[in-house]
């Protein structure tokens, strides 16, 4: 090929900002005289933001703590229903692809962006790369999982983070050179991040102490999902279990906007929770470090909690990321107010278990994704 070749990187929810920011450091970081180098050289890059999350707090903290450069495109999409929101990006992303003529699109995880990008990609013959291909849940009502199935069956380089995700992909009957057991990047962003925190000097460092002052032991709770937070029956049984770790520790809870309105919505009481406004990268990883245990309904955490060591209690009936429980600290609680309960009593009184980190979650995860890219020939 005469040209570079050209990779188009697509984010568009929070939890996509920490998994494309190494894919793009390991780029452009990249300098030397060895092949690998040499081919890098050869290719070049742009960014896509789909603006499925737009708020300061949701999506430009992410930008600003991650170093992610400024968007070569913004398609501000913005919320709607699923068909709509998807159909937006669809739209205003095939302009993009008809305008920049990229050789890749690479998306990430599992969001709405990531389905519609990908599928946008493929109807005009441009080739696919999914990172954090394989994870599944096996629950349809999930729309992550529609997501991300989708996705895989039309992607063409498939980079798994765990090795669930390779059997998975193999049951399905994919071809073994699509798949690459690369690990995780998320585990990349989170170890180059943890660094940043050696002095002690950081900004996060402060906030969170000034929150958790002289308290040695607290929580930290999120919570997101629809099947959690838009039923009133459901939403008060896991308030009720958050209430009663409330009674014995400080819980912390950065709100997502979803959940803030459900919560106004169903009056439920504060009981010493305290409720805060969605925080950025940097500030929710210091949070998590010094926790006693996470209470959560979301992906990335359950992954960030096993790095870290720190107990999670997954609040849902299931998870597409089974080694961290398998490996890791993570615990798939269910959302019932006594199954909660009964597992956070057993952490609380010290009988947690230790966990280890799974295979490849080395912090070196997007070095592997580079070089898979610059082998691959579309
Ligand atoms: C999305 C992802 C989910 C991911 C989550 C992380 C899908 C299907 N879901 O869910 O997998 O775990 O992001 O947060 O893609 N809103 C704001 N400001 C924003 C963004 C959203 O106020 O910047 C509010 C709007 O009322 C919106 C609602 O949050 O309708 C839901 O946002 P949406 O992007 O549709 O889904 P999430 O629930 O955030």
């Amino acid at each position: 090929m005469d040209r570079k070749l050209k990779l188009c990187f697509v984010a568009g929810a929070r939890p996509n900002f920490m998994k494309i920011a190494p894919i793009i450091r390991v780029l452009s970081e990249i300098s030397g005289k060895d092949s690998l180098s040499m081919r890098v050289r050869d290719m070049e890059y742009l960014l896509v933001h789909t603006g499925q999350h737009y708020d300061r707090n949701m999506s430009d903290v992410f930008f600003r703590d991650l170093g992610i450069p400024e968007p070569d495109w913004n398609l501000d999409v913005g919320s709607g229903s699923h068909a709509q929101q998807t159909a937006r990006v669809m739209i205003a992303f095939e302009k993009v692809l008809l305008q920049e003529h990229p050789d890749i699109v690479i998306v990430v995880g599992d969001v709405n962006s990531t389905i519609a990008c990908s599928l946008t990609a493929k109807k005009l013959n441009i080739k696919v790369a999914h990172v954090e291909a394989g994870l599944r849940s096996f629950d349809e009502a999930m729309p992550e999982e529609i997501n991300r199935r989708l996705t895989d069956t039309i992607s063409d380089l498939l980079f798994v983070t765990e090795q669930s995700g390779v059997d998975n992909l193999l049951r399905e009957g994919v071809s073994t050179d699509r798949i690459h057991f690369v690990g995780n990047v998320m585990i990349d962003t989170l170890t180059d991040s943890l660094k940043r925190f050696e002095d002690g000097k950081h900004t996060a460092a402060k906030r969170i102490t000034q929150w958790t002052g002289s308290h040695e032991r607290y929580a930290v709770l999120t919570l997101h999902r629809p099947s959690n937070v838009d039923d009133r029956e459901t939403m008060s049984g896991i308030w009720s279990a958050v209430s009663s770790v409330a009674d014995r520790i400080p819980v912390l809870f950065p709100v997502h906007p979803r959940t803030r309105k459900q919560m106004e919505a169903f009056r439920l009481p504060l009981n010493g929770v305290s409720m805060m406004e969605p925080i950025g990268y940097m500030d929710m990883l210091y949070a998590v470090k010094g926790s006693t245990l996470v209470m959560t309904d979301s992906g990335g955490l359950q992954e960030e909690t096993t790095a870290l060591g720190v107990p999670c209690l997954t609040i849902r009936e299931n998870t597409e990321r089974p080694v961290t429980i398998d490996v890791g600290t993570n615990y798939l609680v269910g959302t019932s107010s006594s199954s909660i309960r009964q597992t956070a009593e057993l952490i609380l009184n010290g009988n947690g278990k230790k966990g280890g980190l799974p295979a490849l979650w080395d912090g070196h995860a997007a070095e592997r994704i580079v070089q898979i890219l610059t082998e691959f020939s579309p």
